[in-house]
């Protein structure tokens, strides 16, 4: 009898416990405040959000924000003489936390950069850029890629780090050329099947390749495919919507903005169509100004997506801004309509 009581005060205090937690996370997110593009964006400590480049994993009810932690000053690397190519240290990759997409609370820098030793791949001298978190659900692991090179982009290589938590420290695994190929912007895409993909600017940019990962997400399992071949697509950025997969990629054109285009596909080892520019309204024709970067869907809304951009400022990458729009489904197509600013309830659908 005493055994059934307890079995029963545990049963209650999980059902009070869980159904708690649910109600919790969805009254954080519906916030009431805006997403003012290329405006400053602070975390909740006030202090200037240092993500660039970045994506967003959710897990277990939290939005977890990575991107590319930037240091203060800039300078022009003189010896790359093929494009202005304006660097600043790599930190490292750093981690913001949140429950509604608007509030962000700096959860610090998840994978550090090497001050002292020159010689290793996370040397604050080499790029660590355009990181893409996802969680393996067979090996419990969260698992990071991102774009490691050289000073002088010739290593032209992606890096692998796991963790057990989403807030770090992530150990790196080291970098690959994944399938030989040359991998520069990338990003990473999961399959509601659980396939995960990394996608890169390859072949010296003119190619931008779909590498399909292992089964634990740590290497390619060796099917890919070569896509827009001589289109020098770069800062892909991939989602899936009603079954049709889409690629947003930016041309190349350094830290300077261009126009966007997307692609669509039934698969994502398929062929791919070229669409064309989704953005519409002031700066649409340069991405708002902006580059490509991610596409978030908003857990439990089936037509709800983000639509995320860098706002470079090249002689201050530090100070580079973000935008972060709503895309709009009408059939297979898209529209990224300039909107300063606006409230995430807008694409809660
Ligand atoms: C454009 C890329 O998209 C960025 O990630 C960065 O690598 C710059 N080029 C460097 O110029």
């Amino acid at each position: 009898m005493k055994r059934l009581t307890i079995f029963l005060i545990v049963i209650f205090y999980l059902i009070v416990y869980s159904f708690g937690e649910k109600k919790q996370i969805k009254t954080r997110s519906h916030t009431s405040q805006l997403i003012v593009s290329g405006k400053e964006w602070h975390d909740t400590s006030g202090k200037r959000i240092n993500a660039h480049g970045g994506g967003i994993l959710f897990y277990k009810g939290v939005y977890y924000w990575y991107g590319e932690y930037k240091a203060d000053s800039t300078y022009l690397n003189s010896k790359v003489t093929q494009w202005e190519c304006y660097r600043t240290e790599a930190r490292g990759i750093s981690c913001y936390s949140s429950y509604n997409l608007v509030d962000w609370k700096f959860e610090g820098v998840v994978l550090e950069s090497e001050s002292k030793n020159e010689k290793s791949e996370l040397s604050c001298s080499n790029v660590l850029e355009r990181p893409k978190v996802i969680y393996n659900e067979k090996t419990k692991k969260i698992v990071m890629w991102l774009h490691v090179d050289s000073h002088d982009y010739t290593k032209a290589s992606a890096g692998v780090a796991i963790c057990d938590s989403p807030v770090g420290q992530f150990k790196y695994l080291g970098s690959i050329r994944p399938n030989g190929q040359m991998s520069r912007d990338m990003t990473i895409f999961k399959d509601d099947n659980g396939k995960a993909y990394q996608i890169c600017s390859s072949e010296n940019n003119s190619a931008l390749y779909i590498n399909e990962l292992s089964d634990d997400y740590l290497k390619p399992s060796g099917r890919f495919t070569r896509n827009f071949i001589n289109q020098f697509r770069e800062a892909p950025a991939v989602f899936k919507h009603k079954g049709k997969y889409y690629i947003i990629s930016s041309a190349c054109s350094g830290w300077d903005p261009n126009q966007a285009k997307y692609a669509i596909s039934d698969s994502m080892l398929g062929t791919w169509t070229m669409k064309g520019n989704p953005c519409t309204g002031k700066d649409a024709d340069k991405t708002f100004l902006g580059q490509s970067t991610y596409v978030l869907q908003i857990n439990g809304y089936k037509d709800g997506y983000i639509a995320m951009f860098d706002k470079w400022n090249k002689k201050d990458l530090i100070n580079s801004r973000y935008i972060w729009l709503p895309v709009i489904f009408k059939g297979d197509s898209i529209e990224i309509p300039w909107i300063k600013q606006w409230n995430i309830k807008m694409v809660l659908r």
